[in-house]
């Protein structure tokens, strides 16, 4: 009996301190004005709202408490964004205040976070990072210079695609792409290729990649109660540990820190969006009847592929992959940001104590093929690889259904495929697209 007691006890405290800090009133007087949010429950705060497809879930709870929200996730709040106009406000006008990072328990365990530019907060060692890149990989200068190695990647591309076309063979869609982006980036920095079309070990890679960033974007109860780290309730740490060590593995005789993060941060964000656009174009043939028309008339010379130069002459195409990351934001809610000062945002206070925050989910129309402007990331967190993907992004899809048509594997109607998604640290399709190139 007295333990009931002692839980009720407890539970009305708890609500009632939680009930006090949302209404802006502590013991001090002092205002802390918190973002609406849904009521915390006693120990546990919000977890229960995140579920296993948070995406979605925070979604449905933005439609209740708006577009600026905060989540009590035991010791963390979580400041959730899912409008372009708060979102500009954290990032161009606060841009400094947010610009450290949020660190999970599974990046934590393999030290990442004193290492990585990723997760590294703002400051000498991330500023020489991002400095290197932007002068030495991603310059205007350089990615003009790099034009021939993508045009060859891609043309081995096209023949491994007439390869399978040959034999009938489906195609990985998502895994094929990832090895030709893989493949781009390690001619760029050391000139040799890192995979091959139809090999295991590529296969596994790509396996390896997935792991480590579902591992990275899971919740994850050790997270919000740190005493639970020693016992790694959903073995993620276990396995961020396991999946990590096999990467640098992999690379040891070729990389550093900083050249590690380029690749796993590269290779799955762009070989997941491509897989998201094409399947799209599959799943609304009228959209890709019409894209391909627009190339055959741009290039004006059927025996020719699609090259760069022909991407200025091909608006729908170009508004095919604003659509695609619009209606699937590969990182969904950005790489959490973390505030180093107290910021008021909108009349509410976002602190600098354990706060953690992330950008979406954006309450959006969910069918494919809406006309926007887009959306660009801002801030000095905002990611620094995405002119390299938008070229390659552009040139791969271009080729593959300027030269080919696509039909689906097991003969499965291209209306009835299905579009799910799987959440992780990037979001991707649940089942792989398997597609069989089809000659036009
Ligand atoms: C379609 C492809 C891509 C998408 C959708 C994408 C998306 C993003 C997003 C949302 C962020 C976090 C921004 C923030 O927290 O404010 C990010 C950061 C980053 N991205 Fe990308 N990215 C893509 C391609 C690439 C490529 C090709 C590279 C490099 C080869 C790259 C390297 C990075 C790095 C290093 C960061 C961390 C920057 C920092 O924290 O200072 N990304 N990316």
């Amino acid at each position: 009996m007295d333990y009931i007691i002692i839980f009720f006890l407890l539970s009305v405290y708890t609500w009632l301190y939680f009930f006090t800090r949302r209404s802006g009133l502590q013991k001090s007087g002092v205002a802390t004005r918190l973002p609406p949010g849904p009521y915390p429950l006693p120990i546990i705060g919000n977890i229960l709202e995140l579920g296993d497809k948070p995406h979605h879930s925070l979604a449905a709870v933005s439609k209740t408490y708006g577009p600026l929200m905060s989540l009590k996730l035991r010791r963390i709040t979580m400041i959730v964004v899912s409008s372009c106009e708060i979102a500009q406000e954290f990032f161009s006008k606060h841009d400094i205040s947010f610009s450290s990072r949020s660190v999970p328990s599974a990046i934590r365990v393999i030290d990442s976070h004193n290492t990585s530019m990723v997760w590294l907060p703002v400051g000498d060692q991330w500023r020489r990072f991002r400095r290197i890149c932007k002068e030495h990989l991603f310059s205007a200068r350089q990615l003009d210079a790099s034009r021939f190695l993508r045009k060859q990647k891609v043309q081995e591309l096209l023949d491994f695609v007439h390869g399978c076309r040959m034999s009938g063979k489906p195609i990985n869609i998502g895994e094929t792409v990832a090895i030709t982006t893989l493949n781009v980036l390690s001619n760029y920095i050391f000139s040799t290729d890192l995979a091959q079309y139809d090999s295991p070990s590529s296969q596994e890679f790509k396996n390896m990649v997935w792991a480590v960033m579902e591992i990275a974007g899971a919740p994850n109860l050790a997270d919000y109660f740190p005493v639970l780290r020693s016992l790694d309730p959903h073995g993620l740490l276990r396995r961020s540990k396991f999946y990590n060590k096999k990467l640098l593995a992999i690379f040891e005789h070729y990389i550093n820190e900083l050249l590690h993060d380029l690749f796993l941060a590269g290779t799955d964000t762009t070989s997941n969006t491509l897989e998201w656009a094409m399947a799209e174009l599959i799943h609304n043939p009228e959209k890709m009847l019409k894209a391909r028309a627009e190339i055959k008339k741009g290039i004006g010379n059927d025996e020719r592929t699609f090259e760069e130069s022909d991407i200025s002459r091909v608006p729908y195409l170009r508004a095919i992959i604003k659509e695609t990351l619009r209606l699937h934001p590969l990182i969904t809610f950005l790489v959490p940001h973390k505030a180093i000062t107290d910021v008021e945002i909108k009349g509410y206070m976002v602190q600098t104590r354990r706060s953690c925050v992330t950008c979406g989910p954006w309450v959006k129309t969910q069918t494919f093929g809406r006309t926007h402007k887009g959306s660009s990331q801002r801030g000095r967190r905002r990611c620094l690889g995405l002119p390299l993907a938008d070229i390659l992004l552009h040139l791969m899809l271009g080729t593959l259904i300027h030269k080919f048509d696509w039909k689906i594997k097991g003969g499965i109607r291209t209306k009835d495929m299905d579009m799910t998604d799987k959440f992780g640290f990037t979001l991707k399709k649940i089942l792989p697209l398997m597609a069989i190139p089809v000659k036009l």
